[in-house]
């Protein structure tokens, strides 16, 4: 029988750093692309006036649930970690789906942030019709002593493709068994339906963007530029407070 040493006071206070300091470096990598998000989100409404991003949620796995991936994917806990990199994860819904590559360019354009992996679902949706642009990084947390690189994985999809994957997943979850053909199809099916609705939708927000610009080309000259007038209507739009 193996005689278990109690583990020392120093021992248990190593142990206690190391846990704390794992589970900080992935909580900071999250706070540092939702800071990068949230410019970008500000940026977009004060130039472009347009706000092409719905909703951001972020989540750092739960111990449990890491320990189920490693299992699962037979490995041992330690290499486990290192190799799981969706502990710290990061979903974004924009409106439409181009915004949604517009989001991924600029995020992906940024130099300290490393693209370790596209993965483009909404090009090459899964058998059962998920949608989503996923980017794994790798992102630069500067602590006290040193820089983690760390793994962080992007979910991008649309308010239709987040509908469906959101109520897909609580449809299926923990059902382990295989799940018989006419339900998968009818699964299939209803990701099509959104797929089309993403379609209409973009398409109706083109046909307005070409009807506004041309509005706007019509006005030019009657629009001198005024930087008071300016000024104001940026207070009204609460763009700036006093
Ligand atoms: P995991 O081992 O589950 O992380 O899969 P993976 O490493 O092959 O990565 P993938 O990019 O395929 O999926 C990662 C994540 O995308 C999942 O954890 C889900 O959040 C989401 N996802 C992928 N496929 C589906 C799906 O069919 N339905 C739903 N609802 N979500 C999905
Ligand atoms: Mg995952």
């Amino acid at each position: 029988m193996d005689i278990v040493e109690p583990l020392s006071i120093e021992a248990v206070d190593d142990l206690r750093k190391k846990v704390t300091r794992f589970g900080m470096a992935y909580k900071f990598a999250l706070e540092e692309i939702s800071t990068k998000v949230n410019i970008l989100k500000e940026e977009f409404r004060l130039i472009h006036d347009y706000n092409p991003i719905e909703h951001v949620s972020t989540r750092v796995k739960s111990a449990e649930s890491i320990m189920n991936k490693a299992h699962r994917k037979g490995l041992p806990l330690s290499l486990g970690v290192i190799k799981i990199r969706d502990i710290a994860g990061i979903r974004i819904t924009c409106s439409f789906e181009s915004d949604i590559y517009r989001i991924s360019e600029m995020i992906q354009s940024q130099s300290d942030v490393e693209v370790i992996e596209v993965k483009d679902y909404i090009k090459h949706p899964k058998p059962n019709g998920y949608r989503s642009l996923h980017l794994v990084l790798k992102i630069p947390v500067f602590m006290s002593d040193r820089v983690e690189k760390v793994y962080v994985e992007m979910q991008i999809r649309t308010i239709a493709m987040d509908f469906w994957a959101s109520l897909e997943h609580k449809i299926y979850y923990k059902y382990d068994k295989q799940i018989p053909g006419h339900l998968t199809e009818q699964l299939k099916e209803a990701a099509d339906t959104v797929a089309e609705l993403d379609r209409k939708m973009e398409h109706l927000n083109h046909e307005i963007n070409i009807l506004k610009e041309n509005d706007s080309q019509d006005g030019i000259e009657s629009h001198a530029f005024n930087p008071r007038e300016l000024m104001l209507e940026m207070i009204r739009k609460n763009h700036i407070t006093e």
